[in-house]
């Protein structure tokens, strides 16, 4: 698949995120590209067509495949990014409403988002989400979103076999990105902490191999790649730079 041709939707774009890195790349190549996020203002991206819609309900879904079809016909590519842990909390203050929550913002939408694969995509059409090392590695306070992200590892397996052959369906799994949303949270820690900002940053790549701080357009490649490749479905990339899971 050569992308330059292509129609591309990207969900989840925020400045700063990792949605928006990889539109910024395949919008230099491309006037094809389509973006979304829950509360996309016109200023945010002034120039790429874009929809603010609720990606986590059925109602939000049909809103979004008509856009779609007034827009474009369809579309060859979706790269999926919405999701993000919402808040650490400790286990046992997790309520039933916010576990929920988590699942539905990084699982029900990405379930919704493949389900309707088949009426937007033409024969050929690929499918990328974006998972996270969080699938892979038990946390005390990010439970949810392990769990969710987890259930996007299983969910991108079980799509694979119905959608193939006319449709792939991969995802990219990176460990923590240093996104404009990580850096402000990183700040605001530090001012609250005491603890110095590269002290906090040190800790949170300290179980990568490849001791830097990955940041958003370091993605592009390998979700390009898992947007173009024939020869895989069902799969997941690791973008965790060797993270150790315990
Ligand atoms: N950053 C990391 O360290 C990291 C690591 C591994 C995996 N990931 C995953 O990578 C993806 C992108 O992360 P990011 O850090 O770039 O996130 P981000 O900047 O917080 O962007 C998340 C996007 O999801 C959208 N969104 C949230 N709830 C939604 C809903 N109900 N319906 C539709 N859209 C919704 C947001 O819309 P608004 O902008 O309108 O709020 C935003 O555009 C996520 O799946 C995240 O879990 C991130």
């Amino acid at each position: 698949m050569i992308i330059e041709d292509k129609k591309i939707l990207i969900t989840g774009v925020a400045i700063g995120g990792i949605g928006e890195a990889i539109m910024r790349k395949l919008s230099n190549q491309n006037n094809n590209i389509l973006i979304t996020s829950l509360n996309m203002s016109n200023e945010r991206f002034p120039n790429i067509k874009n929809f603010s819609v609720d990606c986590t309900s059925e109602e939000g879904i049909n809103k979004l495949k008509k856009w779609i079809l007034t827009e474009v016909g369809a579309i060859d590519v979706l790269i999926n990014a919405i999701g993000g842990s919402l808040a650490s909390k400790n286990i046992f203050k997790v309520s039933a409403s916010f576990f929920n929550r988590v699942l539905s913002v990084n699982l029900t939408s990405a379930f919704l988002l493949s389900r309707i694969a088949p009426e937007i995509m033409p024969e050929g059409g690929a499918i990328v989400h974006i998972v996270s090392s969080s699938a892979y590695e038990p946390s005390i306070t990010k439970m949810p979103y392990g769990v969710a992200k987890a259930g996007l590892v299983y969910l991108i397996r079980s799509m694979a076999q119905v959608l193939a052959p006319k449709i792939r369906i991969n995802g990219v799994s990176p460990t923590y990105v240093f996104t404009k949303r990580h850096e402000e949270e990183l700040k605001k820690e530090a001012i609250d902490t005491g603890i110095p900002i590269e002290e906090l940053t040190s800790k949170q790549i300290a179980k990568q191999l490849l001791n830097y701080p990955l940041v958003p357009e370091d993605l592009n490649e390998m979700i390009e790649f898992a947007a173009t490749t024939k020869l895989m479905t069902g799969k997941i990339l690791d973008a965790s730079l060797g993270r150790i899971f315990y």
